[in-house]
This record gives C-alpha cells, structure tokens and sequence, in this order.
C-alpha cells in the first residue's frame, strides 16, 4: 500500500517506517521536523509539512497516491501539556481533525491512529482492557482521547475505517542500532538512565519512592519499539470500513523505576547512581495493559519481551550514537 506516516520522522516513525518497507509498503514521511530528524529515515520520501496545515495534507495524499495513513505526528510530554494546553489541543487534536478533513478531501478513508495509555487517566483496575473507563489526568491524553472520538463519529457519518492503538511505554531502538530514541530535551525514563553511563549526567532521579507498589516507585509496562511497529502493520489489515478499533499495546508486565534502572546497570556494567527525587505530577502509581485484544484480534506476537533485550537495544544506539542525530 501507499501510506503516509505523519510524524514520521519521530522515534515511533523512523522505526515504524522501516518496518512498513521491509513488509513491502511504500512509505511517504508528513514531518515538519519541529522535534524529528531527517537522518533518522534516510532512503524514505520526506514532505516537511505542518499537521494543521489542510492544503499541504491533501496535496501530499493526492500527489503520492496515498491509501491509507498512520497519524503518529503529535505533541507528547504530558507533564508540559499541563503548562500549555492550548498547544497540545491545537497539535493533537485540531491537527487530527484537519488530518481527517484533508483525507475526505482527497478520498482516502483508511487511517492507523497513534493513541496513548495516558486516556486511561488513573486506572480503575490493573491490566487494563481497552474497554476500561477513560479519563485523562493531562490535557496530552486528553487531546489524543478527542481524536478518538472524531475517529468514531468520522466513521459512523462517512464509513471510513480507523485503528486506534494505545501505546503503553515505547522504549529500545531498531536492533542494527543505527536509528533510536533523540528526544530535546530528554523526559523518558530509559534514555535518561543511560546518560549516565554515557558521562552526560552523574546520577539519575527516582520521581517518588513513596507510590504504594512493591518497592515504592511507579510502574510502567515497556514495550520493544520494533514490536511496536509491527503492530501497526497488522492494524492496517485490521481496518474495517465505518468502524473504530482500539487495541493496547503493552508487554502486559509491569517494571518499577528501581527495576528498570538495575536493567541498565547490569546491560552496561556501570553502577548508576540513583537519588530520591519527589514525585512527578500527573504520574499514576501503576500502567501495565491487557494486549489478549490485540494478539487475539490482530495476531501480534512480541519479538523483544524482555527488559533486557529492550535497554540492551537502546544502549547499543546510544552508545554508537551519543548526541543523537546530531
Ligand atoms: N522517571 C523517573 N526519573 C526520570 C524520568 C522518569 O523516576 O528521570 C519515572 C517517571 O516518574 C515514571 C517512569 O519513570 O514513573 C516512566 O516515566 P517516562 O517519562 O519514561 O514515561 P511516562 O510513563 O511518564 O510516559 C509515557 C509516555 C507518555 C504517555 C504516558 C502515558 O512517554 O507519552 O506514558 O501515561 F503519556
């Protein structure tokens, strides 16, 4: 198929662009560079375009032929969006509708939309299914819960087809180490660890010991971002017309800050000092998904399960690539 990837230019995009090609896609990246890179998807067809921009849409559709869209362009630091949310709304939200419009426009009714765990708000029970109650706590799962409920009605009103997948904690880089994780500035736990060893900090910060879980700080359910984007190549041939599908995409397990920094420390061998820190606001205790909905429905399998294998992944981009991109 034809697809254009908003955002492609990303983390989540240069690895999911990879993955597409090598399943026999042809791939045009809509990125307007303001947070990825262009060395990230080399060999791949680039438009730098803005997500709010309805004319540079559909002529990006219209003149590559495009089938089908995957819609990862977004804002994505929840604790920023609480500073300004109209950024996050204009983004996120009015850039999935004026996405949506452009693609009526130029006729293409297929679309795999990039969702979060942070829709989920404080969940009512762990793991959580997709059907669970959704009620962000920021306006960054906010914004993406609006697209979701656009995705819904623009498939009631018009009969197109929409996948939304729920990505739980993204983590780990393509195996050949040669594109991963360049963040500015860097908020996720796993790259901020490695800094460490890399000689860019001296210690890392624990966001609350005080959570009530086994060893006191939050836990979170990371997923390999490879197996990620094979997902999104199965949610492609899940689309069906007029309806909405959502699916997790977790590992199903849950690790504790502590845990995932002694992962570090014995992938790198370096003690990493860790200091008590308070807590983050907008951090729920505990986020591990229920992913039976999507092996089940989509047929997904996880290649990199294990913890290990997702930060001896990251490191190994890290490490051959200490400034990132640049
Ligand atoms: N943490 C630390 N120290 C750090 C950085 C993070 O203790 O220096 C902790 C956080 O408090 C949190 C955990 O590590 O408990 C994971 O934090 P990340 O920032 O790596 O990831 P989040 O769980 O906050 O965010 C992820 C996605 C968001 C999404 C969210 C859904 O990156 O886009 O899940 O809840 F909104």
């Amino acid at each position: 198929m034809n697809i254009l990837v908003t955002g492609g230019a990303g983390y989540i995009g240069s690895h999911l662009v990879r993955v597409l090609a090598s399943a026999g896609h042809a791939c045009v990246v809509y990125d307007n560079l303001c947070s990825g890179h262009a060395a990230a998807i080399r060999g791949t067809q680039l438009v730098e375009g803005d997500i709010n921009n309805h004319e540079a849409l559909a002529a990006a559709l219209r003149g590559h032929n495009v089938e089908a869209v995957i819609h990862l362009a977004a804002l994505i630091e929840a604790a920023e969006s609480v500073e300004n949310p109209g950024r996050y709304f204009r983004n996120n939200s009015l850039g999935g509708l004026t996405l949506l419009e452009a693609m009526r426009s130029a006729g293409v009714a297929k679309l795999v939309f990039s969702s979060t765990a942070a829709v989920y708000g404080q969940p009512e029970r762990i793991p959580i299914c997709e059907e669970d109650r959704t009620d962000p706590i920021n306006p960054y799962g906010a914004s993406k819960r609006c697209v979701e409920y656009m995705l819904e009605a623009f498939a009631r009103a018009y009969g197109a087809g929409f996948v939304s997948l729920r990505y739980f904690n993204v983590a780990g880089a393509a195996p050949e180490g040669d594109i991963g994780e360049d963040h500015r500035p860097e908020t996720h736990l796993i790259p901020l660890v490695l800094q460490v060893p890399l000689g860019r900090r001296g210690s890392v910060k624990i966001f609350g010991e005080d959570y009530d879980t086994p060893d006191g700080t939050c836990i979170r359910d990371y997923i390999h971002v490879m197996d990620l984007a094979a997902a999104h190549v199965l949610a492609l041939e899940a689309i069906e017309p007029g309806q909405l599908k959502v699916f997790n995409l977790g590992n199903g397990q849950g690790f504790s800050v502590r845990e995932v920094i002694e992962a570090c420390r014995e992938v790198t061998g370096h003690e990493i000092p860790a200091e008590s820190a308070p807590r983050r606001r907008g951090d729920p205790p505990k986020l591990v998904a229920s992913c039976q909905k999507a092996e089940t429905e989509l047929g997904w399998r996880r290649q990199f399960a294990d913890l290990q294998t997702i930060v001896a992944h990251a490191w190994n981009w890290h490490k051959s690539h200490p400034n990132g991109f640049a």
